[in-house]
């Protein structure tokens, strides 16, 4: 098992360079099998998530290089069969495998997806958009066999703006025949770098990025080159931890607007930054005030740094509140942070943070991914020594965390026990 150990207190200063995005990442991996060229992918972040979906690729029979950041793709004499439970329930993302078999081949066997452990993740609006356009889904306790004679656009409504059904919906419809138009789609910046991914590809789709999307089925997708979008829950992680305990700590390589959200709460607490084009400088102050958060989707605040952004609300005196309005289960960090020090109330979905108060280390452990990047970040801030547990799930997301903290002055080391 993988741990870390951080000595808390030490300031944080220089510049900490953002990776490329892992919610982008891992849907243009298997985004890449729809092709029947050679696809490149560059600023792939060099994370376990990434190491899982390349793992299902090479097992179908698909030739992958990986050269640092670059990811050269090609899928030309892959074998569709069964993906098996092991690999796919590492991950989330393994399900945009089931749309990119089935807008190809027709037909795919594979098992409900893994990821973090965050409420019930149920995938029903994505068998939706499948039956939608013609295919017959058999469910076979974890199984899914999903067969189509043909796949035929059609409008289709989303229950939910699903990142997950959205990104699932662009790579069947891209291989179906006539229009699909998808309403109350999920806005996030990686559902325009998949749409823009396939469009280079040879797909037709327009209006990624709004909540209408339209899909025009192709027969051939071809080769293509693209860039991994910069990850901004990444970049948002940091600069937390520059507003935590910062001084001048520049957030590079970012896209400042993905993250506004996130700056306009920080504003409204009373932090001044210095936001340029691809990157933001901020240190930590004091007087802060307390402020209300509520995850929205794109562009509102998002779920994912909901976990992280609790750290720096221990630290602002005064009554702050959080809700949590996408997962039913994340939460999981709060038990520790209270062991940690913090007062923090669950109340239902939201959560009531008093600061402002004094984070002192122990042993603590990371439950799921931004959990693990909240204790962190308390870590961080705590006196003395904080050691984190099941890291594992920190490493699936977080490009080279160590090396990034200790680049900038933290006390940080990773250790297999
Ligand atoms: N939902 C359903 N049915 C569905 C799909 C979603 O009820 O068929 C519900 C979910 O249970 C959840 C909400 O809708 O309550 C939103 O889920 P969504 O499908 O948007 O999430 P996702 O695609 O499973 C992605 C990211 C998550 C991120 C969410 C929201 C990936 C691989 N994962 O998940 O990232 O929290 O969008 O932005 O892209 C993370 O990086 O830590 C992470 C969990």
């Amino acid at each position: 098992m993988k741990q870390i150990k951080i000595q808390g207190g030490n300031i944080l200063s220089g510049t900490i360079n953002i990776s490329g995005a892992k919610n982008s990442a891992v849907a243009l991996v298997p985004a890449s099998l729809l092709s029947d060229e050679e696809v490149k992918i560059d600023n792939i972040p060099n994370i376990s998530d990434i190491d899982a979906l390349n793992e299902i690729l090479e097992y179908l029979g698909a030739d992958v290089k990986r050269d640092g950041s670059l990811m050269t793709i090609n899928s030309r004499n892959i074998h569709n069969k069964e993906i098996p439970e092991t690999i796919s329930k590492k991950l989330r993302a393994s399900y945009y495998f089931m749309s990119s078999l089935l807008g190809k081949y027709k037909h795919v066997e594979m098992y409900f997806p893994g990821g973090c452990s965050i409420g019930a993740r149920p995938i029903d609006q994505t068998l939706k958009t499948f039956r939608a356009l013609g295919a017959t889904v058999i469910e076979d306790g974890n199984k899914f066999t999903i067969d189509a004679d043909r796949l035929i656009g059609t409008t289709i409504e989303l229950d939910m703006p699903s990142v997950g059904a959205t990104i699932n919906t662009l790579l069947v419809a891209a291989r179906a025949e006539g229009e699909t138009i998808l309403k109350n789609a999920a806005k996030e910046p990686e559902i325009v770098s998949v749409a823009t991914f396939l469009n280079q590809m040879g797909a037709k789709i327009i209006g990624a990025g709004t909540s209408e999307i339209h899909i025009e089925g192709v027969d051939y997708l071809g080769s293509c080159f693209t860039e991994v979008i910069p990850d901004r829950i990444e970049a948002g992680t940091y600069l937390i931890a520059g507003a935590l305990i910062g001084e001048n700590l520049t957030i590079k390589n970012m896209i400042p607007e993905h993250i506004s959200s996130l700056t306009s709460k920080l504003k409204e607490a009373g932090f001044k930054m210095n936001i340029g084009r691809d990157y933001i400088t901020i240190s930590k102050s004091d007087n802060l005030k307390p402020i209300k958060i509520k995850t929205l989707g794109y562009p509102g605040f998002p779920t994912d740094l909901q976990q992280p952004i609790t750290t720096l609300l221990t630290q602002i005196e005064g009554s702050s509140s959080l809700e949590e309005t996408i997962y039913e289960n994340r939460f999981q960090n709060v038990p520790y942070l209270n062991q940690m020090g913090a007062n923090i109330e669950i109340r239902n979905r939201t959560i009531v943070v008093k600061g402002k108060t004094k984070l002192v280390g122990t042993a603590v452990e990371a439950t799921d991914l931004r959990a693990g990047a909240c204790l962190v970040l308390a870590g961080l801030i705590a006196e003395g020594e904080t050691t984190i547990k099941e890291i594992k799930h920190v490493l699936r997301g977080y490009e080279n965390i160590i090396e990034k903290l200790e680049s900038v002055g933290a006390k940080i080391k990773l250790e297999e026990v």
